[in-house]
């Protein structure tokens, strides 16, 4: 049976049992930052190697974070890596992993009708006071949330992370005009507790970051197809030149090839129509979309632009 949500002093929910659907890169990273805030975390996926890669990731990063907590004391590595691990299920049942659900955050393919499918199917087995949200990086919250129930429109919210989530601070935090004042608290008091700063926008494509960041990871894309640079000239260049981290190949590797490329093709069958996109910002790119046609994903499948294996 399900407790009714425990609220914070203001009569927000208080969001303590999450249920993250899409284990990859950016599900499981939720996933463990939450678990390392002291959240109960399930985490739902397609198959049970789908699930092996989550709890790999999360493992390696863990691993990590131990490691330079107790450089010398591997016990006490292991004791906080099976500490995290004891806040995480997975499991391939979506009724198992939104039951007792206080918060759904979906982290599934950038892909509006896969996204509006799940949420569809959600809506129905969910309880009522769940809050639906969706780590998208580019489609309309509003469009994803627009197959739900009404009072679950009232409850759904994009809460965009960004990649590594457990490196990253940033939490982007999207209401639309249905979002409910004492959600969007409920999300702002979580993000602290996992140690993130949240900043707020509007519905728009891409939000703060993406709607700078994507045009520009494209542009660097078309200048490696345009011959102007190598890839690697490129990268260098930016890093020196503009202080970045990571430079744009790099990058697009980093974030995926597959996912960039579907970021541009939602910007182009969506956003362009409406006048938000420049078409031109958005077009093909033959050379992104034979890397991901060959299953060269960026460091995710071992190859992108750079070997990674
Ligand atoms: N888990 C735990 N720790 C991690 C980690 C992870 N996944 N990744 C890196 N770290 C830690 C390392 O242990 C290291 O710690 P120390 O410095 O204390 O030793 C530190 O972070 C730095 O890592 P590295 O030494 O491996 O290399 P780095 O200095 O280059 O940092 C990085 C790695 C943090 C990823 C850095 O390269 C970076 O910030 N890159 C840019 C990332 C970025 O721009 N992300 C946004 C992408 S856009 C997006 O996410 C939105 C979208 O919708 C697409
Ligand atoms: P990913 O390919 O690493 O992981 C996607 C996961 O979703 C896979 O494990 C896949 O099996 C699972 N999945 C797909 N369809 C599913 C379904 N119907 N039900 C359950 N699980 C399903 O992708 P990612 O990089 O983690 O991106 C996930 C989402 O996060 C996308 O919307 C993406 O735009 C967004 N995002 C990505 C980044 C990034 O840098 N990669 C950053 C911020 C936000």
């Amino acid at each position: 049976t399900y407790n009714a949500i425990r609220t914070l002093s203001t009569g927000a929910p208080d969001i303590q049992r999450l249920t993250v659907f899409g284990g990859g890169l950016m599900g499981a990273g939720i996933a463990q930052v939450a678990a390392q805030a002291g959240l109960k975390v399930a985490i739902a996926d397609l198959s049970d190697q789908a699930l092996e890669n989550s709890r790999n990731i999360i493992t390696k990063s863990l691993t990590r974070i131990a490691r330079k907590k107790n450089p010398d004391d591997s016990a006490a590595q292991k004791q906080f890596v099976d500490g995290v691990f004891a806040n995480l299920t997975t499991t391939t049942s979506a009724q198992e992993a939104i039951a007792d659900s206080d918060l759904v955050i979906e982290a599934i393919v950038e892909n509006l009708a896969t996204k509006q499918e799940l949420f569809r199917r959600l809506d129905g087995m969910a309880d009522p006071k769940t809050i639906f949200a969706s780590n998208t990086s580019s489609l309309s919250i509003r469009k994803i949330a627009e197959v739900c129930s009404d009072d679950r429109r009232k409850r759904f919210s994009g809460v965009h992370a960004f990649n590594p989530v457990p490196q990253m601070k940033l939490i982007e935090i999207i209401s639309t005009s249905e979002t409910q004042p004492e959600i969007t608290e409920a999300l702002l008091d979580l993000c602290k507790r996992m140690g993130k700063t949240p900043v707020q926008c509007a519905d728009t494509p891409g939000f703060i970051v993406n709607r700078l960041l994507v045009p520009y990871l494209l542009e660097a894309i078309r200048m490696v197809e345009r011959g102007d640079a190598t890839a690697a000239d490129i990268d260098t260049a930016m890093k020196l030149g503009a202080g970045v981290p990571m430079g744009p190949l790099e990058l697009s590797d980093f974030v995926g090839l597959d996912t960039l490329s579907h970021i541009a093709r939602g910007w182009r069958e969506e956003r362009v129509q409406t006048g938000e996109i420049d078409a031109k910002q958005v077009e093909e790119i033959k050379i992104l979309d034979k890397l991901v046609s060959e299953g060269k994903k960026g460091r995710k499948s071992g190859e992108g632009f750079f070997n990674y294996s």
